[in-house]
């Protein structure tokens, strides 16, 4: 009886999340290798436009030839916790060279970037128990939820409002104080006013905690983020980073002073109980670090696409929000809607580009979050812009229907 209750309660919360148009499905593609960004989909060739490979760095030869290799040399999987035979060279050549690149004392692996921000803000910020953390509105999901499992004071600051943000600074007095920000905000492609942000840290004495997972790779002279681009290099107390996005892997990272990283490595349970990443996958991300800190090729050729693509969607009259960064939000404004235009894209067009919708966005702002890589040409370009203006442009022929 009681299980039929759990199946009926989901049968029923599942009918509630397909009626708002909210219910998400898989696209299960088959990626290929030196084809990105094609890919095949039910034995048809289609363009990816939604990946966060953002510059292809999941298929370069110098990354696929340092993760075979170390197949060959580590065999398949880590074995066991970083703790429990699980530690290997490429776990910490990898460690070695985060920190570096963030000119940083030190660096500590996790098994996503999500794990990383819930794991290191729960621990840094249960540190001392009178802390107030200050998040900004629009960070991401998982660092709510390390703030959250923190269980201290928390005080939101509205988006990117550094003024709202010395404000809430002031009313606490001396009490040990925590800033969490991200610096590029993966669902409307913002960028954060960092160099006031970590101004104020400083004038505060606070901790300056920054999430830079859309930023690593594709920023500054060696891909270190907005931070390294800024000359703010070594200014940030806690930079925190992803190897799943442009490098192309899987598992995130924290990196800061020592004793910081050392305290998360200690108490961080996410970190602790949980197999470490395979080190072929380590291996690999060792050399894409390594290969975006010495070329800037691919973030030179990304931002001319970014560049194209947005100016292709203006000349179609396309609603897109222009936040500085490559990430490009086309906005809808309904769920249905929103899946409608996706589902059109692919089924005609073959572009595949993901619905966006409520609980990563508010509801009311569904949107496609569309990513260019160095790898899509200049006629893929105007194919996008001009499939996206016939449906949701100055025409509006779907929005119409
Ligand atoms: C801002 C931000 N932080 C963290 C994460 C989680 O990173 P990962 O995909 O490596 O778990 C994401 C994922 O998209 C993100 O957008």
């Amino acid at each position: 009886m009681i299980k039929t209750s759990f199946a009926d309660a989901a049968g029923r919360a599942l009918e509630g999340i397909r009626a708002e148009g909210r219910y998400r499905t898989f696209v299960p593609l088959a990626r290929q290798a030196g084809a990105f960004p094609a890919a095949r989909l039910h034995g048809r060739t289609i363009t990816v436009w939604c990946s966060n490979d953002y510059l292809g760095m999941g298929q370069h030869p110098v990354v696929l030839e340092a993760m075979h290799e170390a197949l060959e040399t580590y065999g398949a999987g880590a074995g066991g916790t970083r703790n429990i035979s699980g530690t290997t060279q490429a776990h910490t050549n990898l460690e070695v060279e985060l920190a570096s690149l963030h000119c940083q004392e030190s660096a500590l692996l996790f098994t996503s970037g999500y794990v990383a921000n819930e794991a290191a803000l729960t621990s840094l910020g249960k540190l001392l128990p009178d802390t107030v953390i200050f998040s900004d509105a629009g960070n991401h999901a998982s660092m709510i939820h390390g703030i959250r499992q923190a269980g201290v004071d928390k005080r939101i600051f509205r988006h990117n409002d550094v003024e709202h943000l010395e404000e809430l600074l002031q009313q606490v007095g001396n009490r040990p104080k925590l800033i969490a920000v991200e610096s590029v905000y993966s669902m409307t492609g913002s960028i954060a006013p960092l160099v006031e942000i970590v101004r104020l840290a400083r004038h505060y004495e606070a901790l300056l905690y920054v999430d830079e997972v859309h930023a690593v790779g594709l920023y500054g002279a060696e891909g270190g983020g907005i931070g390294q681009a800024l000359g703010l290099d070594g200014q940030i107390d806690i930079v925190q980073g992803t190897l799943g996005k442009a490098y192309g892997l899987m598992g995130g990272y924290i990196a800061g002073r020592s004793v910081l990283v050392d305290y998360a490595r200690s108490t961080a349970a996410p970190f602790i109980f949980t197999t470490a990443i395979p080190p072929v996958v380590a291996a690999g991300a060792l050399a894409s670090v390594q290969y975006l800190r010495r070329s800037g090729r691919e973030r030179f050729i990304h931002r001319q696409r970014v560049l194209a693509l947005k100016n292709a969607l203006r000349e179609a009259g396309v609603p897109f929000r222009d936040g500085d960064s490559h990430i490009i939000p086309v906005m809808i404004g309904d769920a249905v809607l929103c899946k409608k235009v996706s589902d059109t894209l692919l089924q005609k067009q073959g572009f595949y580009v993901q619905p966006i919708n409520y609980p990563t966005v508010p509801r009311g702002t569904e949107r496609l979050r569309v990513t260019v890589t160095p790898q899509h040409s200049e006629a893929n370009i105007q194919e996008l812009a001009h499939a996206l203006g016939m449906l949701v442009g100055v025409k509006k022929t779907m929005a119409a229907a």
